[in-house]
């Protein structure tokens, strides 16, 4: 349970506010490239943190993201011209470069120094990775770009999903910190479905639903967060163990196992009560199968939209039948379930209502880590994951592990069995 204040500052992230203080001196999404594919094509509108942006792609192929709104009057700039060197905007032909520079300012008289005094706010951009990334914080301590490997994989062993998420953000990343909610929510009564996490190839899951009560295990790392959740299996000698990464500002690696497919994920604030969820699967090794992982995850959005047809009003599609013999909640696809809890929630959970257990202890962690992180940015100290000598190399596993050895070297294990047993050239 937290205070209500606590709560405002784990949650709150328009600027000026101590989270969104935090967020802003990490380089973050700010929208998938796709959306500025072609030069000179429509601005598109971007909410990041509570601030209203729009990125364009210029005739030339410069790209910027820049205030939505026009110093002017302020117009909205997604209706602007789109030309070489900026955006005019509709109203009254005023011009602003990438940069936020006001270059032209038309009904003005020859001479007048108007625009000289003029910025609009401007981010600095990088394209990476299928995603338009952004540093919105002091350009004097803009970080060095996060190198997250599965950047440079080509296009078939990389699938960025970007979902509409209608709540806080913290909702939802409170679900990738919690090891035990998958025993429940994600159950598969029908494990022979295709669309079963074995059949998917996520065997790692499939295996997590022998103990619905994990022992959870966290420490802190210089990225963030490292979480373990260790499982009782039929040996008392041997344990099941998961583990997940946390980056700062709201990144993780979900736990996988040997030779699976891998998932970073994204939790994006849009503002307050809204976010972005990126699920980028990927496979170092070979192309990944991106009918199986959409069927799984059911986060296929429709065209454009990074929305599913699921919402609260609609009970994200639940069925009532399919909860007797298909699987635990009636709802179709792990992210759509995840969605539902949390959307279910309302816009920002209210947390000085809840009663935290054992099962909580990651979620615990994680708050507390938070806040004493943003009293140390406010005392000085340099947020975690900054340091330019991190390598941002990390690798979740999902095995077994002698029950007598620490829970972080089950990766050793993992990686010991993936070399043991190669998959064959084709797989
Ligand atoms: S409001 Fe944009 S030019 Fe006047
Ligand atoms: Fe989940």
């Amino acid at each position: 349970m937290l205070t209500h204040e606590q709560n405002e500052n784990l949650t709150r992230v328009g600027p000026g506010t101590p989270l969104g203080r935090f967020l802003r001196h990490y380089w973050i999404p700010a929208a998938n490239l796709e959306e500025i594919a072609m030069p000179g094509g429509a601005p598109v509108r971007v909410g990041l943190l509570g601030e209203k942006l729009v990125a364009f792609r210029d005739p030339s192929g410069k790209v910027g993201l820049i205030g939505e709104f026009c110093p002017h009057r302020r117009a909205s700039l997604a209706y602007a011209r789109n030309e070489v060197g900026g955006l005019r905007c509709l109203y009254h032909g005023w011009k602003l470069s990438p940069e936020g520079r006001v270059e032209e300012t038309p009904p003005e008289p020859p001479g007048s120094k108007l625009k000289a005094n003029l910025k609009c706010h401007a981010y600095p951009v990088r394209e990476a990775g299928g995603i338009l990334w952004t540093y919105m914080g002091d350009p004097a301590k803009q970080p060095p770009f996060p190198k997250f490997p599965w950047l440079d994989l080509p296009p078939a062993q990389l699938l960025p999903v970007k979902m509409y998420q209608d709540c806080n953000f913290l909702q939802g990343l409170e679900g990738d910190l919690d090891p035990a909610h998958p025993n429940y929510l994600h159950r598969d009564f029908d494990v022979d479905a295709g669309k079963s996490w074995g059949g998917a190839g996520w065997e790692s899951i499939a295996r997590l639903m022998s103990d619905g009560a994990p022992e959870i295990l966290c420490e802190e790392t210089p990225y963030l967060m490292r979480v373990g959740a260790v499982r009782k299996t039929n040996d008392p000698k041997k344990n099941y163990v998961r583990t997940t990464e946390w980056i700062a500002p709201f990144y993780c690696y979900i736990a996988t196992g040997p030779h699976e497919s891998q998932l970073f994920k994204a939790w994006l604030p849009i503002d307050d009560v809204s976010c972005y969820t990126y699920y980028i699967h990927f496979n170092p090794s070979r192309p990944l199968d991106v009918p199986a992982t959409y069927a799984n995850w059911g986060h296929r959005t429709e065209n454009g939209t990074y929305r599913t047809a699921h919402s609260v009003e609609n009970m994200h599609l639940q069925d009532r039948q399919r909860m007797i013999s298909g699987n635990f909640s009636g709802i179709e696809g792990a992210a759509i379930q995840d969605r539902a809890v949390q959307e279910s929630m309302g816009a920002i959970c209210d947390r000085t209502q809840e009663h935290l257990g054992t099962s909580d202890k990651a979620v615990i962690f994680y708050r507390r880590l938070i806040l004493r992180k943003l009293a140390e940015m406010d005392a000085g100290k340099s947020p975690p994951g900054l340091d330019p000598a991190l390598d941002f190399k990390h690798r979740t596993a999902s095995w077994y592990s002698p029950s007598d050895e620490p829970w972080q070297d089950v990766l050793r294990h993992q990686e010991r069995y993936e070399r043991e047993n190669p998959l064959p050239a084709s797989a």
